[in-house]
């Protein structure tokens, strides 16, 4: 495998980018090696700067579900760029946009859009205390939100790859009205709703994604639900990650339950920085100009972002993959474990619409905890071999890979193809 172009712009890159990159993941740190840099993508492939191709299951963390470049998608942004980068007034773009989430997720009356992940979250956590009165919150461990100081703790993915157990700058002030829930452990819920009274939401991954794939159990996020609403405590479910991904309605669709503040990212602007928080009327309206919360925004409801947003979302709609992804997912869960069975190694494989991802370890994965157990110096080496293979992972055991709809048979039986190599690679070197 080439990566001398990589190694270049790697070198080149360190003197005035940190880590030569703009997001610590990117780095490969939990992997080793060089960081690749991409040249281009198109569909479900993507080619680094040494003419690698890979089938792309990193898809920019999720919001590429139609793969690159879709062809509807491209002829919008290029017929509204005609008309201009940004106005700082409003456009028919963001109405449109907002009915299409708003019809996508009942719970949500009203949707501001914002910039990111990160801005919606903090957003909303903010809202959730001016609409409540109160202070605290409550996160469960290994579910990433963002990198507010708020919630910079026990925040999954990136700080588990990196070892860090928080960040540092971040003030105790800043996090002292933040508690810590386990996972798929309602006592832990219980026990902060007991001891504490001035508890404003409780937040989640609903399917959590940033501790590799971990799914809630039905009694649990049902419980949740109730106990949130018998406690006069808002429901945040953060589907940045899981919103129109493995049903169109995202997690709530799929598991049934309606959050009171939904915040979205990643595919609601299908490449380009678009974030959203929304909720019923009797909340949203805590929201300048409609009410005392401030928050606002430059570049908020780009145009361009807009555009790319609404025909990603119509042509995902219209294409509905949703099963195939199903099926997909499955296809590779097998795969992967009969795999692993065949090279004696101990796999775990969690999985939910389409986002999946393996664990090196014996242990079922339910929690951060059980996470944690993964052995990473095997991952380093199923990943370095899968890439070698023609797959692009994420860089980290702690991340989830996602399936888009411009993958055909012929790449996922590329993708297991390079899984039995892999596999086969880390039993010999892990013995
Ligand atoms: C569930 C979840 N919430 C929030 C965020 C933050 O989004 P962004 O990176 O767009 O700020 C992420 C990013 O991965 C996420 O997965």
């Amino acid at each position: 495998m080439k990566l001398e172009k990589s190694i270049e712009l790697y070198t080149k890159g360190k003197q005035h980018l940190v880590g030569a990159v703009n997001s610590p993941v990117r780095a490969f740190k939990s992997v080793g090696g060089v960081p690749i840099f991409i040249d281009r993508a198109k569909g479900s492939k993507i080619i680094d700067v040494d003419g690698n191709e890979y089938v792309d299951m990193v898809l920019s963390y999720g919001p590429m579900i139609l793969g690159h470049r879709n062809a509807v998608v491209e002829k919008t942004i290029k017929k509204y760029l005609k008309n201009g980068y940004t106005f700082g007034a409003s456009t028919k773009g963001e109405i449109i946009l907002a009915k299409i989430v708003c019809d996508a997720f009942p719970g949500m009356d009203k949707v501001r859009f914002v910039n990111s992940g990160t801005e919606a979250v903090l957003s909303a956590i903010r809202l959730a205390r001016a609409f409540t009165g109160k202070n605290k919150i409550i996160k469960f461990s290994g579910c990433y939100h963002g990198h507010s100081d708020a919630l910079l703790v026990a925040a999954g993915s990136g700080l588990a790859t990196l070892s860090l157990p928080g960040s540092a700058g971040v003030p105790d002030e800043a996090v002292k009205n933040t508690l810590i829930a386990e996972y798929n452990n309602i006592d832990s819920v219980e026990a902060h709703l007991a001891k504490h009274k001035d508890i404003a939401a409780v937040i989640i991954e609903p399917i959590a994604g940033n501790m590799g794939v971990v799914l809630p159990t039905k009694e649990f996020i049902e419980e949740l639900r109730d106990l949130t609403k018998a406690s006069g405590v808002l429901l945040i479910m953060d589907e940045v990650m899981t919103g129109f991904r493995s049903k169109f309605g995202g997690a709530q669709e799929l598991l049934g339950i309606e959050a009171d503040i939904t915040c979205l990212g990643k595919v609601i602007g299908g490449g380009f920085p678009v974030g959203a928080y929304g909720a019923r009327n009797e909340i949203m309206e805590m929201v300048a100009p409609l009410g005392p919360m401030y928050q606002a925004g430059t570049l908020s409801g780009n145009p361009i972002a807009m555009a790319c947003g609404i025909a990603t979302l119509k042509e995902l709609k219209k294409q509905d993959k949703y099963k195939d992804f199903e099926k997909t997912a499955a296809f590779l869960e097998r795969e992967m474990k009969a795999a692993a069975k065949e090279n004696g190694i101990d796999l775990q494989v969690n999985r939910f619409g389409s986002m999946i991802n393996p664990f090196f370890t014996k242990e079922k994965v339910v929690d951060f905890k059980s996470a944690q157990s993964c052995d990473t110096k095997k991952f380093k080496t199923f990943f370095w071999k899968m890439m070698e293979n023609g797959v692009f992972l994420p860089p980290s055991q702690f991340e989830a890979w996602f399936l888009a709809t411009a993958m055909s048979k012929r790449d996922i039986y590329k993708v297991r193809a390079a899984i039995k190599v892999a596999m086969k690679a880390v039993a010999k070197k892990h013995k």
